[in-house]
């Protein structure tokens, strides 16, 4: 197709997931000309499998200490300018039946189904035209002196042909589930316009073991316990966390919210802490003489998950011991285990299991109020392609709504 020929549009955004819809919807019920172009075959398909099915689609408390990034700061102009109690009206509107399952989580009643058709009808009421699957080759700014080309300076060569456009958002995620046509093109393009990217890596993973320790814990896959999980050091990119929140054991390693939320702090080589007890007074546990008589195993069957307590008493060599037989050393040596269990992952399990990538483009390049390029005006991008990571339970979409709605008003 000649540039003649080529389509002319306010804006074209490059990725049709959670941002980019929202962010066409809302541009396109402004009154902007809008383009959607996507390599999937079918859209929206991250939001589909998020939340179990049920898409977690924000959350009540969200506040910009829910995001990590460079630069915290960054977040606090978009996320006060759509917050979580404007989608979850319009999710409202919709008469999508939704509840809260745990600390301000939303999570649709029926399916994540219902976000996307949510998407696609906003998409619909703004006129927004969307092309897929549209494999996008290349990305250019055409020379603004040209008089001819001054209006449509952003050129975009697909596999359908060139599209033309005032504006470009970039909207293609994260590397997270390759399967579903995940991709970082966004950094290639942040690269290819001479912006800086923080490096990135996998984020709210499952982490793996290999440790002597973890060996007789891998047989109690499947069960969940609540702990307390330190992660990260302070000289570290985003600093330390400690999340309450339910720990999964698994085959390969261990899983569940407050393993996945301590994978976003935790680097090669460190050791992350585990509570086992969590909010239980081990002092008061282990200073009472009622427990004299009691077998270490059954003192701590009686707060951790029988298995659990059998596995931990036999490791340290307490299992079929009288609490009273327990000198003070072995006593001092099981409650710092219990309560301060520094184990060092061997790794994360990658791309494939992770929900977010954490960095990306990096933000001191963008302008929080609008998510456009400092230095290339009419390119924005938006969503998980920016180094701004949301903690689990709904805090990364209310990062592609917000994202994508000051986006959408800047245009
Ligand atoms: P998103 O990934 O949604 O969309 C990117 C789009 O760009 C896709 O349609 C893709 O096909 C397209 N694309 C990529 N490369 C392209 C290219 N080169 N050319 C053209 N198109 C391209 N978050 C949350 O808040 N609550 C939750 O419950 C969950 N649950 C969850 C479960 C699982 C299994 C995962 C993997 C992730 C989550 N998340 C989540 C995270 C959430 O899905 C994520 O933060 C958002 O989808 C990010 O929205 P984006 O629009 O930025 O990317």
């Amino acid at each position: 197709m000649s540039v003649e020929q080529a389509n002319n549009w306010d804006a074209i955004v490059i990725g049709g997931g959670a941002a980019g819809l929202f962010c066409a919807g809302v541009a396109g019920q402004l009154g902007q000309k809008i383009l959607v172009l996507d390599h999937a075959e079918v859209l929206g398909e991250k939001i589909r499998i998020s939340g179990g099915g049920r898409c977690n689609f924000t959350n009540m408390n969200s506040t910009p200490a829910n995001f990590l990034s460079m630069n915290p700061n960054f977040v606090k102009s978009a996320l006060s300018r759509y917050k979580a109690s404007d989608f979850i009206e319009l999710v409202k509107s919709y008469n999508i039946p939704f509840h809260e399952k745990h600390k301000g989580q939303l999570f649709c009643d029926v399916s994540a189904k219902q976000i996307i058709d949510l998407l696609f009808e906003e998409c619909k009421k703004g006129g927004v035209v969307i092309k897929n699957p549209v494999t996008v080759t290349g990305i250019k700014k055409i020379n603004q002196e040209d008089a001819n080309q001054a209006s449509y300076p952003w050129s975009v060569e697909t596999s359908t042909g060139i599209e033309k456009a005032k504006a470009i958002v970039m909207a293609t995620g994260g590397l997270p589930v390759p399967a579903i046509g995940a991709t970082d093109y966004a950094l290639d393009v942040a690269k290819q316009f001479n912006m800086p990217v923080v490096n990135v890596r996998p984020a709210l993973v499952p982490l793996s073991f290999t440790s002597d320790e973890f060996a007789n814990l891998s047989e109690l896959s499947g069960l969940s316990v609540p702990v307390k999980v330190k992660s990260g050091t302070k000289s570290q990119r985003y600093g330390t966390c400690q999340f309450d929140e339910d720990l999964l054991l698994t085959h390969k390693g261990l899983s569940g919210p407050a393993i996945l939320q301590g994978s976003s702090y935790w680097h090669e080589g460190e050791a992350i802490h585990i509570n086992w007890f969590n909010d239980v007074d081990i002092d008061e546990l282990f200073d009472d003489d009622a427990n004299r008589l009691k077998l270490t195993e059954n003192i701590l069957g009686a707060v951790l998950p029988q298995r659990l307590a059998k596995a931990f008493a036999e490791q340290k060599n307490l299992m079929g011991r009288k609490w009273a037989e327990v000198g003070k050393k072995d006593r001092q040596a099981l409650k710092d285990f219990l309560t301060n269990w520094a184990v060092k992952p061997a790794g994360t399990l990658g791309w494939k299991k992770a929900e977010v990538m954490l960095g990306g483009v990096d933000t001191k390049a963008l302008d929080g109020q609008t998510m456009m390029s400092k230095d290339n005006p009419g390119l924005y991008f938006i969503g998980e392609c920016v180094d701004v990571t949301g903690h689990l339970g709904g805090h990364n979409f209310q990062w592609a709504w917000a994202s994508g709605f000051v986006c959408a008003h800047s245009l």
